[in-house]
């Protein structure tokens, strides 16, 4: 079951594969209506839970926090109380089986800076956005609530992630589409800040594993072992697309002409780096992706779907979401 609110992210027609399996079903639901949790949790009466629903973009936390505090800390509490109440009415043999895991990030961590160090499960959380702050809020609730009431949990918490689907705000998508429709592409500050890139079927694989076989109470970090700054990965989409896709807008001489150095974000954080040994020595998974690989996906993916992301550039999608799919 898929419990999703739509708000300006969420797109159903991301799911169409999906719709109309027997073994999958839909509902708009948002994650701070208790009531509404708990109803699904006794109709639909789940093994487990992924919590993956977040505000997710450090930009918007930044320019707006309110949503980021609602979401990601109050709907996480929500959902803990809810899950530790049906957890609760379940028999000896469900009660066994049930976990929460709860779906993180690396920003928690905080900054690396120019260290040559990585996040361990160990590190000590610093957040330095409203984001990053409300998540590393979220994943202390859910370790209160295994220590204080026994609630079976595991976390994970990721790198950035890239892939097919990934909602054009982020930084790959957004500069693919920006450099196909001729417009500029926006790097922060001077490009320097690196980040550890996970292809999100990598992490779907991870999380299956996490969700199936991590040890309860337990924390894992998830990474792609791709670090990269900026700037590097801004010129690396520029030569797939002069490669895949050389006939290019009216008048533009290359699509690197395209890239350009912007104001920086707000307290921009310089490095993120998994070190992600301990799933892999103890659940057995790696990434199979690395960069290169992963970014020629994503960009034939793009150049593939073009109508799925046009409908989100034109806001098309948005009609598309009133609770069923279409
Ligand atoms: O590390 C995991 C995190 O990765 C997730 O928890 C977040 O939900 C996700 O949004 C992502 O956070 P980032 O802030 O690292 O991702 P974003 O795609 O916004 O930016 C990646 C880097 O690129 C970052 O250093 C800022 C920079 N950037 C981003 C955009 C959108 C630019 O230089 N120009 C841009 O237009």
């Amino acid at each position: 079951m898929n419990v999703d609110v739509l708000s300006y992210a969420g797109n159903l027609e991301s799911l169409t594969h999906a719709k109309g399996h027997p073994n999958y079903a839909f509902s708009q639901t948002n994650i701070c209506n208790a009531a509404q949790i708990a109803t699904h949790l006794q109709q639909f009466q789940p093994d487990i839970i992924i919590h993956l629903a977040a505000e997710s973009h450090v930009d918007r936390s930044i320019d707006g926090p309110a949503e980021f505090i609602q979401t990601n800390i109050v709907g996480t509490y929500t959902l803990l109380e809810q899950c530790r109440h049906y957890w609760g009415s379940l028999d000896p043999q469900h009660k066994q089986d049930f976990r929460f895991h709860h779906v993180s990030t690396d920003e928690v961590y905080g900054d690396l800076g120019n260290t040559s160090t990585r996040f361990t499960e160990s590190t000590s959380y610093n957040p330095s956005s409203p984001y990053s702050a409300s998540k590393a809020s979220a994943d202390h609730l859910v370790r209160a609530w295994h220590r204080s009431y026994g609630l079976p949990v595991v976390i994970s918490n990721c790198s950035n992630n890239y892939g097919p689907y990934q909602f054009p705000e982020k930084l790959i998508p957004h500069m693919i589409l920006s450099a196909l429709n001729g417009k500029i592409l926006p790097v922060y500050g001077k490009g320097d800040q690196v980040r550890d890139w996970l292809y999100v079927e990598d992490h779907a694989r991870a999380l299956a594993t996490v969700a199936t076989q991590g040890k309860i109470g337990e924390t894992y970090n998830i990474g792609g072992n791709n670090e990269r700054r900026n700037l590097d990965v801004v010129q690396a989409i520029c030569s797939i697309l002069e490669e895949l896709r050389p006939d290019k807008p009216v008048g533009l001489g290359l699509y690197s002409d395209l890239i350009t150095l912007v104001e920086d974000r707000p307290g921009h954080d310089q490095r993120y780096a998994i070190d992600a040994s301990k799933i892999t020595q103890e659940l057995g998974w790696q990434a199979q992706e690395n960069i290169e690989t992963g970014l020629r996906k994503t960009v034939l993916w793009y150049l593939e779907n073009t109508s799925w992301w046009e409908r989100i550039l034109n806001g098309a999608y948005r009609l598309n979401r009133q609770g069923k799919q279409a």
